[in-house]
């Protein structure tokens, strides 16, 4: 896609095939997201809620839907959270929201397990592990995990 700028530090994601990747360590997300996807976002899977979520409602463009599958920002918070702020936007915009539950299609796994299987075998979908050999490496695996060092899921091969 042109115009979208990849991030120094995200090469993996890269290399995995995204058109474009950022940390949202790095600013403001509302900001990265608009110099990711200048022309705007048609579908977002929503996985942290909070700003995030806000910064996709602005930068949807109309008719885009949100899948809403987990909010992590809010996980540890002491209060409630409040919705995003410009939730009323989905108004103007036409905006779909809908909640995902993984369980309400457990029904499909042999469907997604033929498909994606296939996709994967094809090497049309890619994905990367972060392998550490033998339980001894598992307090420094889990460190590592904590601090972001792993690519993927991080495993231990006992
Ligand atoms: N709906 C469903 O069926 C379903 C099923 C399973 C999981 N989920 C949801 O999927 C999400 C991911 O689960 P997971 O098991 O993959 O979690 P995970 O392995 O613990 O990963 C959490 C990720 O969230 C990031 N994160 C944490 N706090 C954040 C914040 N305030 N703002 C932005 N990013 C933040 C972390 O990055 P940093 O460490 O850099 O902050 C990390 O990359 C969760 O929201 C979970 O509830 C939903």
């Amino acid at each position: 896609m042109p115009g979208l700028t990849a991030y120094a530090g995200l090469v993996a994601l890269l290399e995995l095939g995204f058109d474009a990747a950022f940390d949202y360590h790095d600013g403001r997300v509302v900001d990265s997201l608009r110099e990711a996807a200048p022309e705007g976002i048609d579908v977002y899977f929503d996985n942290v809620g909070g700003d995030h979520l806000e910064a996709a409602i602005s930068r949807m463009n109309v008719k885009g839907r949100i899948a809403m599958c987990g909010a992590i920002s809010a996980y540890n918070a002491t209060e409630p959270p409040c919705a995003p702020r410009n939730l009323t936007m989905a108004i103007g915009k036409c905006l779909t929201l809908r909640g995902f539950i993984v369980n309400t299609y457990a029904a499909l796994r042999p469907q997604f397990l033929a498909e994606v299987g296939a996709w994967v075998a094809a090497g049309q979908i890619r994905y990367d592990e972060t392998i550490r050999e033998g339980l001894d490496a598992a307090p420094q695996a889990f460190i590592d995990l904590l601090a972001g060092a792993n690519v993927g899921k991080m495993l231990v091969r006992l």
